[in-house]
């Protein structure tokens, strides 16, 4: 059947090529006629709701099973985006439907949650963060953009931008970490990867802000479970990724499944059109989480489906995902007065404004190339990049007497033991869109293929969780013959990510115990930990000799672990995220506040506990390395700051060691008087600087007026004069510091 989508097609791209697509942006944000307003003329109402509406494909490349009316629905135009649909076969095969066969011909777009890589999996967002290197973090995502733009795909619903400081909340492995301004750099690096600095290009794909807002500080860390944060916590911590990705250019945001002061996010005009539109100016699109809007009945803000859809609309939703609730009732509420045409047509413009800025009026085919996804996905150079983000990504926590590395030279026994030594899938961790578990690299192929003189045996020992102790022989018969013992433990791919909420955050089933058995022979005992989040592991640290953790590092796994076993790479990693002692200190995060009782050690009426110290287990930004770095004092250029003169600190770093090794030099300050209270370190800057062995560098720090701000009590972003410390250090638990003034 012939349709109007060349006439659309034309009517488009001439209106593109009069305008250039770079102004034809700027006329949309002054709201004068853009091109797109040009389509929205010609399209019905079922026509404007279908552009507001995606539905997933529920899986894999053959898998069509959207809503069974799915043909139907696409050759009629009420489904504007599809999700989970990739590869080249089947995002053609429906998005010939869509163009070929409804009546305006307006393109699809393909959604899904390319999370740490489309087919080549890097580390868990958490992990790759550990890396500290927002280059090589860029890069992750350009590939992930490069492969999932090869196989059909224009959108990735990522990144997960959200502050998380509970690691019992399992979506923390998705995030930065718990810091504000870490988090805000990491969100940028995801978002100039996956955009590019050119959308139009068919190798980028527009990333997701996601989960606006405040989603990592659901109570107790249970997952989707209630927020309830000051507008100050709020505005300091959880929305500065936001705010920073937006000013990275990112095009859409997605909705969160948590209320916020009462009313869920899906739902909220304070963020989504006050905060998001109004003070940030973002133009781009805003699609709901999954269901998120029929969720508002369970919330208890809408009686039916059809009423949380109208507070969806109403509250600056464009988009609504999985829930059919556009799909089923926006024309009656339309028709009953409860939403405004102008507002179906603002969400349907930002839709089709994303449509157009990837180019796919132009050519709806433009990502649907067979021969570039033969080409980039998968190919040599990403895996070669995914092991060395994952190298990058792996954290020492402890290294007693350098028993790291492991002498690959000599002809020395190693017993690996645990349940990950040979689990493919356990690489990938959660959310590894298209990557398989067989073409992930395990420990155990991994030590195999390295080339030592070392003799590996290796055993389960236990599953990683439940089971029994049978398997406990077979693992204590290769220890006891072994001269080193390396434990691979933690959590299974499954027991992060969402829904994967944790009350308790040790080792599961019958790993600890695995351990102490370890322990009693007597040997060098190393432990590799694989999880998604912060563990509880006090025993390890006192006991074992060595801690390596190791996220879930995706495809080149056993490739990165084994570098660093075997001394091939030297382990630069630094934690994002504090890893407490027990649960019982979450929420534990390094920038709290000091409180009116501050601790001290022979006053019982000081802020502490009875039966734990306050400090951490591992503080954020803590990881050693195989050299030793030696800090000098720290060095101002004047002992103040003011608006018009910022201040250049110096620092001097020495690699005392014997190898060359990459330190990370962290700069905190912390604001003595304020007129509201400020937290007693807050991270301002870090430099990575790769040291020679006995090399020297001087490492410098601009500090300026900016980075002193905070809201006051009015919610004004101010500076005060007075009085600040200034720390320089390998972690957030560093006292090396300085006094300056701001005046
Ligand atoms: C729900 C998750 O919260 C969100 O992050 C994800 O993008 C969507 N499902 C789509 O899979």
């Amino acid at each position: 059947m012939f349709n109007q989508f060349f006439f659309v097609l034309v009517l488009l791209s001439t209106m593109a090529s009069c305008t250039g697509a770079k102004s034809a942006q700027v006329v949309s944000a002054n709201h004068v006629l853009h091109p797109v307003d040009s389509l929205l003329n010609l399209m019905t109402i079922e026509e404007k709701i279908g552009q507001m509406s995606i539905f997933t494909s529920g899986g894999d490349i053959t898998g069509a099973t959207l809503r069974d009316t799915y043909k139907e629905d696409i050759r009629k135009g009420r489904i504007g985006a599809v999700f989970s649909a990739h590869s080249v076969r089947f995002t053609r095969q429906l998005q010939k439907l869509a163009v070929e066969n409804s009546r305006l011909g307006i393109p699809l777009l393909f959604g899904y949650d390319v999370i740490h890589g489309y087919k080549t999996i890097m580390p868990i967002p958490l992990g790759g963060a550990a890396s500290w290197d927002l280059a090589a973090i860029q890069q992750a995502s350009r590939i992930a953009a490069i492969e999932s733009s090869a196989a059909g795909l224009h959108w990735t619903f990522a990144p997960m931008v959200d502050v998380a400081r509970d690691p019992r909340w399992g979506r923390i492995s998705e995030g930065a970490g718990e810091d504000a301004l870490y988090g805000s750099l990491v969100a940028e690096a995801r978002v100039k990867g996956f955009q590019g600095s050119d959308l139009t290009q068919n190798n980028t794909i527009l990333a997701c802000a996601k989960h606006f807002a405040a989603y990592g500080a659901a109570q107790a860390g249970r997952d989707y479970h209630t927020v309830d944060v000051s507008e100050r916590t709020l505005r300091e911590v959880y929305l500065p990724p936001f705010k920073s990705a937006t000013e990275a250019g990112v095009r859409t945001f997605m909705t969160a499944f948590n209320e916020l002061d009462g009313v869920p996010a899906t739902g909220n005009s304070f963020l989504l059109k006050d905060i998001l539109r109004k003070e940030w100016g973002f133009d781009g699109m805003v699609v709901t989480d999954y269901t998120s809007i029929n969720e508002m009945v369970h919330h208890g803000v809408a009686a039916t489906d059809k009423e949380a859809g109208e507070l969806a609309l109403n509250a600056g939703v464009d988009m609504d995902m999985q829930g059919a609730v556009f799909y089923d009732h926006l024309q009656k509420s339309l028709t009953e007065g409860k939403v405004r045409i102008e507002q179906i047509n603002q969400a349907v413009r930002h839709i089709l404004l994303m449509k157009y800025e990837l180019g796919l009026f132009e050519d709806p085919f433009k990502y649907c190339n067979k021969k570039r996804e033969e080409q980039y996905v998968f190919s040599k150079e990403h895996r070669q990049f995914a092991r060395t983000l994952a190298q990058k990504s792996i954290v020492l926590l402890k290294n007693e007497k350098g028993i790291l590395p492991l002498p690959q030279n000599a002809k020395k026994k190693v017993a690996v033991i645990g349940p990950f030594f040979d689990s493919e899938k356990d690489m990938l961790g959660s959310w590894s869109a298209a990557g398989r578990a067989e073409d992930c690299v395990t420990l155990k192929q991994g030590l195999l293929q390295a080339g030592s003189a070392l003799e590996f045996s290796f055993a389960k020992g236990c599953a990683p969780y439940g089971g029994d102790q049978s398997n406990f022989a077979q693992a204590q018969k290769i220890a006891s013959q072994a001269d080193y013992i390396v434990l691979y433990l933690g959590e299974t791919r499954g027991m992060s990510g969402e829904a994967a909420s944790r009350s308790d955050i040790g080792l599961p089933g019958h790993q600890s115990a695995l351990a102490k058995m370890c322990k009693k022979l007597g040997k060098p005992l190393i432990v590799i930990l694989a999880n998604g989040r912060p563990l509880t592991i006090p025993w390890l640290a006192e006991h074992v000799d060595a801690i390596v953790e190791t996220w879930f590092l995706g495809t080149e796994a056993g490739n990165a672990i084994a570098d660093v076993l075997l001394g091939k790479y030297n382990p630069s990693g630094r934690l994002p995220v504090t890893f407490p002692r027990r649960v019982g200190q979450i929420p534990i995060f390094y920038n709290m506040k000091n409180t009116g009782r501050p601790y001290e050690a022979n006053n019982k009426f000081t802020s502490k506990y009875l039966d734990t110290p306050n400090t951490p287990l591992y503080p954020f930004g803590f990881g050693l390395s195989y050299t030793p770095f030696k800090y000098g004092s720290i060095k101002l250029k004047q002992p103040f700051l003011s608006k018009d003169m910022p201040l250049d600190v110096s620092i001097t770093i020495e690699n005392t060691g014997s190898q060359e090794g990459t330190e990370t030099v962290q700069l905190y300050i912390r604001d003595l008087v304020a007129s509201v209270t400020r937290p007693v370190k807050e991270l301002k800057a870090f430099q990575q600087v790769v040291l020679k062995k006995g090399e020297r560098k001087e490492v410098h720090f601009t500090l300026s007026e900016k980075d002193l701000m905070f809201f006051d009590k009015k919610m004004n972003w101010v500076v005060e004069p007075g009085e600040f410390e200034l720390f320089i250090g390998a972690n957030a638990q560093t006292s090396r510091k300085v006094l300056f003034t701001f005046r």
